[in-house]
């Protein structure tokens, strides 16, 4: 089949651990993303992203790879893959498989070789320092996960190095022999038949040589150093190389890269020219916070604050100015590392449903690649955590009971702990309103959201649901106009914002309330008014030519287009 990607796709993400469960274990499994295919086909995407399924210790979810050659058994097995596939391609859907490069599980054979000594031909697949001055780390870089990203290793008291868990010791990229073993490895199951990878923090896969301490630290501080790891430039040289290789045999293989901290320049370096590096990044710099907007009730340091529009104006419109008109940037609202885009952005209470229609128009009608969270298109909110297993918040019972002692109720409790949890997007997916949301019938290893509005079964049959909205706006924006159209971001007063698409003879404006009160907006739309709504979410009236749209309200007006 042809599987060329280009900006009529729209990838739908699939967290399979929380996806469907066919064998009542509580784990979603690779069974239920089979039996959901019509389901994702009928949704109108045409790629699914499945976060990984290789074997695995699950210290972080799969993103620890023990085996890139076999499937998790908690999944299933490698018949499953293959049915998988085929039933995909059946259905015109394509599959991107999650390839972890910069790390491996510490049971990884690799490195169970590389800790039987210095001169094990696998210790130099990951990286090493000899310790200098007892009891002293190498340097002051903190992890992701919190404490030294150096890990002291007991037989030599060599230290080595891990970006994220010290389960998850960091490979070696400087060294060949990795970056063959992980073309290899891509090449596998790109033989296998799946059309593409997105690629897992491939940004940090070179480190500043002599990994010199971060010297705005005060002393004896671990400090994100994020210069001395991330975006170096010899990662450009191995994107490529590993690219080039894998495009060799398989020229059509998408690649979708994980590029959280990329700024627009950065992203132009990951993304082009087209076919020699990543087809598309996704950034986690799409979002601007406000962090005046915060609720004191709760811990300040962990909260973000509110979406501040002017800055997301202002960072949509230079994306889109300068990664958008070179390759083909991702429109994302949410994925499996941060909260649920109606939590995080919208507001949950009030305003669901029009705030998770709007805040989708207002993203996916943008020129670029949609990438949906299994679960948003039913507007699924953030975990409300009832569990405290697996959050990585830490001594969690006494947060808990700080904040009931200090008269916060238990359900505004757990509702804060579910939006700073690991597992805010992770909750299982909920299928209807039957036990555990129809995802299991035991609990889910996640928890779940059990809501009667809130489902598929429920929300499947009601024409002016979510998901319904939702199928509309992902045949809309298949179309030439807003797979091909220019862009032009339109000068309206936040928080309104307001872009103009243009094709041909066609062209729409897209405007949008992001706020929970009535906003007139400045545009004067008086051409336009006479035309149909294509889309649209909430009330708007006119004055004077210029729309007035209810909070959270959004529409999408359509009219020839004439030439300027
Ligand atoms: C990014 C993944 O999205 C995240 O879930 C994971 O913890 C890290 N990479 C490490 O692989
Ligand atoms: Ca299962």
């Amino acid at each position: 089949m042809n599987n060329q990607i280009n900006s009529e796709e729209v990838i739908y993400q699939v967290y399979p651990k929380s996806f469907l469960d066919t064998n009542q274990d509580g784990i979603g499994d690779l069974k239920g993303v089979i039996q959901k295919l019509d389901y994702i086909q009928e949704l109108g995407v045409t790629t699914i992203w499945l976060n990984p399924i290789f074997s695995s210790p699950h210290v972080d979810n799969g993103y620890d790879v023990s085996d890139y050659y076999t499937i998790d058994p908690q999944y299933g097995n490698m018949e499953l893959v293959e049915i998988l596939i085929e039933e995909a391609h059946k259905r015109g859907l394509k599959i991107l498989f999650d390839l972890v490069l910069n790390h491996t599980s510490s049971k990884h054979k690799w490195f169970q070789e590389a800790l039987k000594g210095p001169d094990n031909p696998y210790r130099n697949y990951y990286i090493w320092k000899e310790e200098e001055e007892k009891g002293k780390l190498p340097n002051n870089w903190k992890s992701f996960f919190g404490g030294s990203v150096w890990e002291k290793e007991s037989e030599t008291g060599d230290y080595y190095f891990h970006l994220f868990d010290k389960e998850m010791p960091d490979l070696n990229w400087q060294n060949e022999s990795v970056r063959k073993e992980m073309i290899k490895i891509a090449k596998f199951w790109l033989g296998k038949g799946i059309d593409g990878y997105r690629l897992d923090a491939f940004i940090h896969m070179e480190k500043e040589p002599g990994y010199p301490d971060a010297r705005y630290a005060d002393p004896d501080q671990l400090i994100s150093a994020e210069d001395f790891f991330a975006n170096l430039p010899q990662v450009d040289d191995y994107l490529r190389e590993f690219s080039a290789s894998i495009r060799e045999v398989y020229p059509d293989a998408y690649l979708l890269g994980e590029a959280a901290s990329a700024d627009p320049e950065r992203a132009v370096k990951y993304t082009f020219p087209k076919g020699e590096a990543c087809d598309s990044i996704v950034s986690f710099k799409y979002f601007p916070m406000d962090t005046t907007k915060k609720d004191d009730r709760f811990p300040l340091e962990n909260q973000e604050g509110k979406l501040n529009v002017i800055a997301f104006k202002q960072v949509m419109d230079e994306w889109q100015r300068k990664v958008g008109e070179v390759s083909e940037m991702t429109l994302y609202l949410n994925n499996h590392d941060m909260q649920r885009v109606v939590s995080r952005l919208g507001d949950p209470a009030e305003f669901r449903e029009e705030s998770a229609k709007t805040l989708a128009t207002t993203m996916y009608l943008q020129r670029g690649v949609p990438v949906l969270l299994n679960g948003e298109e039913i507007g699924m909110k953030n975990l409300e955590l009832k569990r405290w297993e697996n959050t990585r918040i830490e001594r969690i019972h006494e947060v808990y009971a700080t904040l009931l002692d200090r008269g916060v109720t238990k359900e505004e409790a757990q509702t804060y702990l579910g939006s700073i949890s690991i597992n805010a997007s992770r909750g299982a997916m909920q299928w209807s309103d039957q036990n555990y949301a129809g995802f299991s019938t035991i609990e889910p290893w996640s928890g779940v959201n059990q809501e009667a509005a809130y489902n598929v079964a429920a929300q499947e049959t009601d024409t002016a649901s979510i998901l319904t909205f939702y199928k509309q706006l992902i045949q809309l924006k298949k179309t030439a106009l807003f797979t091909h159209g220019s862009y032009e971001m339109l000068i309206s007063k936040s928080p309104i914002m307001a872009y103009r698409r243009q094709f041909e003879k066609e062209q729409a404006i897209v405007v949008s309330n992001l706020s929970g009160e009535p906003q007139e907006s400045l545009l004067d739309l008086t051409n336009f008014k006479d035309q149909d709504s294509t889309l649209s979410v909430g009330n708007y009236t006119y004055n004077n030519g210029k729309i007035v749209l209810s909070p959270y309200a959004s529409l999408v007006i359509k009219s020839d287009y004439k030439g300027s």
